[in-house]
């Protein structure tokens, strides 16, 4: 089997993505990219304010057209938003990366997702999370981060990538 070209963090708001990502890059001495941090840099805008005056889809063409860039490049742990596999483009685009999608138990993610600044479809974030399920289930590999601190579920992704 081939190595996988990146180690991919997807999953819902709330489950650990942005957390996670930058901890997992420095124990596998990877580059970390964060999808979101990189549009709001190249656009000069943030998440929220491109979804107030750009509209969702423009933010979703900027998302799926950065990580069909990142998907085709090795050698770093993505972070992606929580909506991004949403894009079948781009989830045929990380088929050769490792996917795994982080999940959390929905008390958790209500404790998590409190404080909505910034994200915003967090206000109804239960019915997107329940549209979104199947999408989210079909991924190859998950990790429920609800009871895990940050430095175990960095060694279980960390053990996941170095099984590849
Ligand atoms: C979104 C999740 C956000 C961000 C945007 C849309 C989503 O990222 O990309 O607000 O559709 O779930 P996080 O999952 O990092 O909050």
């Amino acid at each position: 089997m081939e190595r996988p070209r990146n180690l991919v963090l997807t999953g819902f708001m709330g489950t650990g993505k942005s957390t996670l990502g930058p901890q997992v890059a420095a124990a596998l001495g990877l580059a970390f990219v964060d999808t979101d941090t990189e549009i709001v840099a190249r656009s000069g805008l943030s998440i929220g304010d491109l979804f107030a005056q750009r509209g969702e889809p423009y933010f979703r063409l900027l998302e799926s057209q950065l990580c069909q860039h990142l998907a085709s490049e090795s050698g770093r742990v993505i972070a992606t938003g929580g909506g991004t596999f949403l894009d079948p483009a781009t989830r045929f685009a990380f088929q050769s990366s490792l996917v795994v999608c982080l999940t959390a138990d929905p008390q958790v993610l209500a404790e998590r997702l409190k404080d909505r600044q910034g994200r915003p479809l967090a206000a109804d974030w239960r019915h997107h999370l329940k549209q979104r399920q199947p999408i989210y289930e079909a991924l190859p590999h998950h990790l429920d981060t609800s009871n895990l601190s940050v430095v175990e579920a960095t060694q279980h992704l960390v053990r996941l990538w170095n099984c590849r």
